[in-house]
């Protein structure tokens, strides 16, 4: 449970917002590189933190993401026209480049020197992983391109779709660490349900976020433990095979993009691989071509079949793991009153992923630099384990985070 204000100061990520300051000084995908696909190509709008956006590439093939307003009489750069080296608003004709300044103002006079003061606003672009990455805080505090492993690897070892979820992005990470919820949500009867319930919790925290461990009783003095990173401020990396990550980036305080990433680290995805992964019922979903939006969404109520659900095969009726998520985080409201639940122990990642939150941002607005700046620290990897009686979680994540840190020294 949470107060009302501490609700209200995760949840809202407009500019200005405590959280939405906080977000702003993270690296934040925007669009699919491939949706900008060429220079010169036509726009692409772009809903981020509020923010109403446009992406496009310019002549040179750098992409630049420029605000949706034309800083003249605020009409839309979606209709402009993207050529020579910048946008072209096509009411009066002024253009920008993908720094921002005005470029050409054909509308005024000779000798104008509005051309010299006016500017739309622009935010810095990184392409990596597939994706183009925008940077929407201060200029000096830019921090380098985190070495998030899922964005380093080859094209063929990692596939990546997204979906708009209709719900606050807190929602989408708490349900990505809400694993209690993967022997209900996802699964058949309630039954089989109980036998596969962890029965053990564990956060180790790190200097990117933590390490969440969720224990499940195998033989007599034996756990099995599967450890999912949470990387600040809306990543998460886990253990399944092939391994899998998602990014929750709010599009507004109502809405959120989900990225959904399945990868190996070290080798190309397999035809089998890519059958399941493109087979929408894992976390991908199938969309309404041309659009974010999933075919089962909030509008059909995700298509739910009542035989389904009552045959025993499926607790939901929905099908598809990436749909059931946003079938249940949709149906707790836009924004989630967290000033009415009942919190259990299988709760205790998503009381830590407040906590962090909430404390990241009493430092921040102390004005200490966030967790998970430092670029090498994403590079930590999730992992499943078995250990006996007598053998600590905490200590076997510690020994494993050395380890990943030293590979990459030795890099
Ligand atoms: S509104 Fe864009 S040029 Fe006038
Ligand atoms: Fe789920």
């Amino acid at each position: 449970m949470l107060s009302h204000e501490d609700n209200e100061l995760l949840t809202r990520t407009n500019a200005g917002t405590p959280m939405g300051d906080l977000m702003r000084r993270y690296w934040i995908p925007t669009v699919f590189s491939e949706q900008i696909e060429k220079p010169d190509c036509p726009p692409v709008r772009v809903g981020l933190l509020g923010e109403k956006l446009v992406a496009f590439r310019d002549s040179e093939g750098r992409a630049g993401l420029i605000d949706e307003r034309c800083p003249h009489r605020t009409a839309s750069m979606f209709f402009g026209r993207n050529e020579e080296c910048g946008m072209r608003c096509v009411y009066h004709g002024w253009k920008f480049d993908i720094h921002g300044d005005c470029v050409d103002l054909p509308s005024e006079p000779p000798g104008s020197t509005l051309q010299r003061k006016v500017k739309i606003k622009a935010y810095p672009c990184h392409e990596q992983g597939g994706l183009v990455w925008a940077y929407m805080g201060p200029a000096e505090l830019k921090p380098e391109f985190p070495e998030l492993e899922w964005t380093m690897i080859p094209e063929s070892h990692c596939y990546t779709t997204r979906h708009i979820q209709e719900c606050n992005w807190l929602q989408g990470l708490e349900g990505g660490f809400d694993t209690s919820h993967l022997a209900f949500l996802h699964r058949g009867t309630a039954e089989a349900n109980r036998r596969v319930v962890p029965s053990e919790y564990a956060i180790v925290p790190t200097d990117f976020g933590f390490m969440a461990g969720t224990g499940r009783v195998l033989n007599e003095g034996e756990i099995s433990w599967a450890s999912n990173l949470m990387c600040m401020p809306f990543h998460k990396v886990f253990a399944t095979r092939p391994e899998a990550a998602h990014v929750w980036v709010p599009i507004d305080d109502d809405n959120t993009m989900l990225y959904s990433v399945d990868y190996w680290p070290d080798k190309p995805l397999s035809d089998e691989d890519l059958e399941r992964s493109t087979s929408h019922h894992g976390i991908h979903t199938q969309n309404i071509p041309g659009t974010d939006i999933p075919i089962n969404n909030k509008s059909n109520d995700y298509n739910i079949d009542r035989e389904f659900q009552a045959s025993g095969d499926s607790y939901t009726g929905i099908k598809g793991l990436g749909v059931q998520d946003c079938g249940i985080q949709e149906s707790m409201g836009p924004i989630a009153d967290r000033t009415i639940e009942h919190l259990g122990v299988s709760d205790t990642a998503i009381i830590q992923i407040r906590k962090l939150l909430l404390q990241s941002l009493k430092d921040f607005q102390a004005g200490k630099t966030p967790p998970g700046l430092d670029p090498v620290s994403y590079r930590a990897r999730s992992t499943r384990f078995t250990l006996r009686d007598g053998e600590s979680f905490e200590e076997t994540i510690k020994e494993q985070l050395k380890r990943d840190y030293e590979s990459v020294a030795a890099e």
